[in-house]
């Protein structure tokens, strides 16, 4: 164990130390110091406790807590969630901030997140960095904040931003906090001493965010906001609960609602959303992650080309440029690039209109933004990412011009949904720079970012991909090649047994309902209707050669194909469509029962559970035949993906986490019925065995 001097000459234990003492200036200064991010743990509470009485006993003036390192406290430490909580409570040490006779000011930088934050609301003021970010996300999380946040917050900033803020878990930055009234001032330099100046330029007394007034506000204002937050809040009943929380902060009696709130919050950190969002929070921390691979390997980035400029490179190059970098386009004819340039400066003005981006943001933007339609214009380029056809020949002759344009440092990433990357690389001199970066539509909103190793993929591209994810706010998850790489992988083989149900006997309206009950943002049907059946029907009729005869074919989206029916865009689909709204289609009744007929096919109904298990024995099979051919690297690495690109519900964990909560014996059942209904051609995957590998949350 080692030691470490405190200032008063003391030797103290470095391990219980997680919050340094000093007198300043008259000041006493509490540093929270709980590397990595000062996690809110029992050592810092009993840190605080301790300093705050030792404050009082050396007669400090004012009390100043900060947090050292990066930041000030991101949050609570998730990990004792779990388990009963140790005295002394996070609303202890607020109590006795509250009860101190001192001033105390909280100094913000870094992130100031969670009970982070709602140690700072029980600080009589509030300081901060210009690049704070403050915010409450524990709804996020499956709970309320549970420290006064509901109930403090609402005091300081209104009920109409307080309902809002708590309900999205968004975090704002110092400027927003700072007009709000949530933050007294901002320190430009030295935030320590900015804060010790504060309490000693002039008196500042005891000044508790519980007895201030409520903002006047209208009651029509709160109630659409509410509404909002529950409309995106999904149902969960923890949305419901911080409405009430927040609306609740109107009572005069504060002790009451604050007793309310913490009972409302010990209960729903023991619940199944908690637990579960808790083990996403984790599994997507170490996708980020390649056991044994060293970040810091990356190349640095400034000068990107996106080489394509439809549907994915526009997206792609919006989200380069919101994260700083200088990029060139490249299309194939004047043309073509006009019409994407057109289209890029459209979208960014629409996001000015919408007041979601500053204008000056704009031009910063666009002035960083060149065509051209020759990859020539590429040469001083730090990485090029690919966004053209989907089509081997068309990108294997363009990595070759690539290779022959760029700086032989340079890398070279590809955006394919579903190629085999290792032969696309198979005739380049440096194939180790090459590797798949496949984003999701839209590429600058959707959060996921599979990242794929080609076999001879290098280090230093693989850790460039990962930091790149980092840089552009994205959710990485590293895959190996195979085809559709972990999401559209196990996306077919779901569609497939969605629609093998249909031809069973179940509507295909029956089976949407199905998912979208079960929590997932859309249904399969209506899903393909929305992307367009044509993609699909133009792999199955290129795969038509090799197809196992043997195996069982579901013909309907063909015929739907076929009588034009190619989704949305043609008004018809899986769904008629009217006004944009989807209505069962007669048409396609008749489609599904000419299929049955033709395969002698008796329908019976299935009801909505088995429609429901079914699909996600089909996820959790391929999942794990995944995990077998080591596609992917971990189970938590698929729930990530499910969740962050295809719309799972975050609340059930993924669909390995859900898979690992059922009775073994009713899954084995599941997966006996999933291998009979594909028959022929089906694969096991080691299903029992991926799911003991997961890193499930201890629960007390
Ligand atoms: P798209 O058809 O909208 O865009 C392709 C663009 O590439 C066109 O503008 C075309 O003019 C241009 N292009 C084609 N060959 C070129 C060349 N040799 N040099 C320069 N430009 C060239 O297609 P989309 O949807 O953007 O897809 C692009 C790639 O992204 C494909 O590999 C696709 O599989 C993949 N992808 C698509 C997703 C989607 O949701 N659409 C999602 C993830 C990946």
């Amino acid at each position: 164990m080692t030691e470490a001097k405190s200032d008063m000459g003391m030797p103290e234990k470095e391990e219980e130390n997680r919050v340094v003492f000093r007198m300043v200036d008259g000041i006493a200064t509490l540093t929270i110091n709980n590397p990595p991010v000062n996690a809110g743990s029992l050592a810092v509470r009993q840190g605080l406790l301790s300093g705050l009485a030792r404050a009082v006993k050396e007669h400090a003036q004012g009390v100043v807590i900060v947090g050292a390192g990066r930041c000030f406290v991101a949050g609570s430490d998730l990990r004792e969630f779990g388990k009963p909580l140790e005295k002394p409570e996070l609303p202890d040490v607020i109590k006795a901030i509250e009860d101190s006779p001192l001033p105390v000011v909280a100094a913000l930088h870094g992130v100031a997140l969670g009970g982070g934050l709602e140690l700072a609301l029980g600080c009589d003021y509030r300081i901060a960095a210009p690049a704070t970010k403050l915010g409450l996300p524990e709804v996020t999380l499956g709970m309320v904040p549970g420290a006064g946040g509901t109930q403090r917050l609402p005091r300081l900033i209104g009920q109409v931003a307080a309902v809002s803020m708590v309900c999205d878990g968004r975090r704002i930055p110092a400027a927003d906090a700072r007009s709000l009234g949530l933050v007294d001032a901002l320190a430009e330099d030295d935030l320590l001493a900015a804060a010790i100046q504060f309490l000693k330029s002039e008196d500042r007394p005891k000044r508790l965010a519980t007895e201030q007034p409520l903002p006047e506000e209208s009651p029509e204002d709160f109630e659409t906001a509410a509404n909002r937050a529950l409309k995106r809040g999904k149902k969960r009943p923890n949305v419901a609960e911080a409405v009430r929380l927040v609306k609740a902060a109107a009572d005069p009696d504060v002790a009451a609602t604050l007793t309310d709130e913490r009972a409302v919050f010990q209960r729903l950190r023991l619940g199944s959303d908690a637990f579960a969002l808790r083990y996403l929070f984790f599994a997507e921390r170490q996708a980020a992650s390649v056991d044994g691979l060293d970040i810091k390997a990356a190349r640095p980035l400034k000068h990107a080309g996106v080489v394509g400029g439809g549907t994915m490179g526009q997206g792609i190059i919006r989200a380069l440029l919101s994260a700083g970098l200088t990029v060139t386009v490249i299309e194939r004819d004047s043309d073509a690039l006009d019409r994407a340039m057109t289209a890029l400066r459209q979208s960014l003005q629409n996001q000015v209109d919408r007041g979601r981006l500053a204008s000056s943001d704009c031009a910063q933007r666009l002035k960083k933004l060149a065509g051209a339609t020759s990859v020539d214009a590429l040469a001083d380029c730090d990485l090029v990412i690919e966004a053209v056809f989907e089509d081997m020949v068309v990108k294997a002759a363009l990595l070759r011009d690539l290779e022959a344009a760029m700086r032989t440092d340079a890398i070279i990433a590809t955006n394919t949904s579903y190629l085999d990357i290792n032969t696309m690389v198979t005739g380049l001199s440096h194939p180790e720079r090459v590797l798949g970066l496949h984003f999701f539509s839209p590429a600058d909103i959707m959060p996921l970012l599979e990242v794929v190793r080609a076999d001879k993929t290098s280090d230093e591209a693989l850790a460039t991909g990962l930091a790149l994810a980092r840089r552009l706010g994205k959710q990485p998850v590293v895959a190996r090649v195979a085809e559709g790489f972990i999401g559209n992988r196990i996306y077919a083989a779901y569609r497939r047994r969605a629609e093998l149900l249909v031809l069973d006997g179940a509507a295909p309206e029956d089976v949407d309902r199905a998912i979208t009950s079960f929590g997932f943002a859309m249904g399969v049907f209506a899903v393909s209707d929305m992307s367009g059946l044509d993609i699909a029907w133009a792999m199955r009729k290129r795969q038509a050669a090799t197809r196992d005869p043997k195996a069982r074919y579901v013909a309907i989206p063909d015929k739907l194909c076929e009588a034009g029916r190619l989704g949305r865009k043609t008004n018809g689909g899986w769904y008629d469509y009217t006004d944009g709204k989807a209505t069962p289609s007669p048409i396609v009744a008749q489609v599904i029962d000419d299929c049955r007929s033709e395969a002698g096919i008796v329908p019976t109904p299935t009801d909505t559970d088995t429609i429901q298990r079914q699909l996600m024995a089909a996820i959790v099979n391929e999942a794990a035949l995944l995990l077998e051919e080591g596609v992917a690297q971990r189970p938590s690495d698929v729930d990530v993906t499910l969740t962050n690109g295809y719309g799972f519900p975050r609340w059930l964990g993924g669909p390995l986490y859900w898979a690992a909560q059922q009775d073994r014996a009713a899954l084995r059942a599941d997966l006996d019925a999933l291998a009979k209904a594909v028959g022929h051609g089906h694969r096991e995957g080691p299903v029992m065995t991926v799911l003991d590998q997961l890193d499930l949350p201890v629960k007390d």
